[in-house]
């Protein structure tokens, strides 16, 4: 064990958040046997944590950063507050977590009126902030196998395309006796995100539908046959995903009183997850104030902006049915977290009062806006990223976030994987269900300065001169 291997130990139990069950946390199990709940997992060692104050936690984390205990970098900085009870063998690092916050550009923290930031969680191994989870997910899953001799798993997940890039990537870095499988909602996930857990080697299945059919299917599977399942229902990917919280406020030198955080929400695992660190941080007085946390729907998939729209004594918790949205990833009509968040929106009101929690909408014109904007000013956001600046922007127009606050955004994905839609907004080829009309004069498309058959028949050096004439043209530029 390296040297700075933590010797303490806590004990997970899962606990269901619909009849308040308990069970250990040394099992794979998704829903409550008795009553069809979700699970959080929870330390019933926590209070073991409270014989150090916040400022030694505070320093733990920040000395930790400079480890080179691989099993120690990562979500599993934060190991203690996380999943205390794997050992250093079974924990898998691919690189993930600790994402730049990169201050939004002076020209379009202007545009917004106060000073905020993107945490790109795309510049994470797969390219999304699923592989926070999936570290945490994977740990437990190579925990499990060793302890249990088991000799073949089945891993199993739908997705809208980010989360079985991750489980894909993670399962062939482990390998045996992990085996990948992942079951997409046919065309409703970018060629690039396709391409991801093909080049992993896993099994890909796609069924017609949307995301939400799939994971119905997935549900069956994970009831009835031996497989593990990846999705958020894992209350062990749920857990990793609290990095994000550890991370923001470390990099706010712990202090986030003033900020505000946009999320975008599909199945609301990650909304979840990040509310929990953030409370888990107050309890241990790592932190001494909850910041703001702003989920964020996009108009075409906002069951849980609906729920928190109507006033609280006549909520009723509705599904809805998806329409097609830019923000594909979180296209999601019945988030199986749903009932997380109803906890700890729930909790986090509790303590940081009522505009601690808020939901805003976005049309789904906004948001390839504020994307387009986004990677105009030089950040590399992805229509999720453009989604949660579009909420930025809503939530200030509504007096929502005032003078003296600052904005963090997650942009959950990289770009490069929504190319598609940046394709669309530039060749004005959105199908008329997106609703979204371009901006013309931010059209951007290349331009071959010179046929093909120019290049036929002359030397390199020949080419060069008539390339560099037909470049300076073009440019019009001054000789020197
Ligand atoms: N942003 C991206 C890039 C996503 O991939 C997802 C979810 C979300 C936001 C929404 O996060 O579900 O935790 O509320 N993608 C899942 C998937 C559903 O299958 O990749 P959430």
């Amino acid at each position: 064990m390296s040297h700075d291997f933590p010797s303490y130990r806590g004990h997970m139990e899962y606990r269901c958040l619909g009849c308040g069950t308990r069970r250990p946390g040394d099992s794979l199990l998704y829903t409550c046997p008795d009553c069809g709940g979700v699970f959080l997992l929870e330390n019933t060692d926590f209070a073991a944590l409270k014989e150090h104050d916040g400022q030694y936690w505070r320093d733990l984390f920040d000395a930790r950063l400079s480890t080179r205990t691989t099993a120690l970098r990562g979500v599993f900085t934060y190991y203690d507050l996380l999943a205390p009870i794997f050992d250093e063998e079974d924990i898998v690092y691919l690189g993930e977590a600790h994402t730049p916050v990169v201050d939004a550009s002076p020209a379009l923290q202007a545009r917004v009126g106060i000073p905020f930031a993107y945490k790109n969680d795309g510049q994470n191994p797969s390219a999304s902030f699923k592989d926070r989870g999936m570290a945490c997910a994977f740990s437990c899953l190579k925990w499990l196998c060793r302890s249990n001799s088991w000799d073949e798993v089945l891993t199993v997940c739908a997705s809208t395309g980010d989360t079985s890039a991750a489980a894909a990537l993670y399962a062939a870095y482990v390998g045996s006796p992990l085996k990948s499988v992942v079951l997409l909602p046919h065309g409703k996930v970018t060629p690039q995100q396709l391409a991801q857990p093909l080049g992993s080697g896993a099994t890909v299945l796609e069924l017609p539908g949307v995301f939400d059919d799939c994971m119905k299917v997935v549900e069956i599977l994970a009831e009835n046959y031996r497989v593990a399942l990846l999705n958020s229902k894992n209350a062990w990917r749920i857990l990793g995903q609290e990095s994000f919280a550890y991370e923001t406020a470390q990099w706010y030198g712990w202090d986030v009183s003033n900020l505000c955080l946009f999320v975008p929400v599909g199945n609301a695992g990650n909304i979840t997850a990040i509310m929990n660190g953030f409370l888990k941080m107050l309890d241990l007085g790592i932190i001494t104030s909850l910041p703001r946390i702003f989920g964020v729907q996009s108009e075409h998939a906002d069951p849980v902006y609906r729920y928190y729209s109507a006033p609280a004594e006549t909520r009723v918790w509705e599904p809805v049915t998806v329409r097609p949205s830019v923000a594909q990833a979180a296209m999601i009509g019945n988030p199986v977290s749903f009932p997380r968040v109803r906890e700890l929106a729930e909790r986090f009101i509790q303590t940081g009062g009522e505009r601690a929690f808020q939901v805003v909408q976005v049309t789904e014109q906004q948001i390839m806006d504020a994307m387009i904007q986004a990677n105009r000013h030089g950040h590399i956001v992805c229509t999720q990223g453009g989604e949660t600046l579009a909420g930025l922007m809503n939530a200030r127009a509504l007096g929502l976030v005032g003078e003296g606050e600052r904005a963090v955004l997650d942009s959950t994905a990289h770009q490069l994987k929504f190319s598609g839609f940046q394709n669309m907004y530039f060749s004005n080829t959105f199908p008329p269900e997106y609703g979204v009309r371009p901006d013309p004069s931010l059209a951007n498309m290349p331009e071959l300065v010179l046929p093909e058959s120019e290049r036929e028949g002359k030397s390199v050096a020949e080419f060069a001169k008539l390339g560099a004439r037909a470049v300076a043209d073009r440019l019009k530029l001054a000789g020197k």
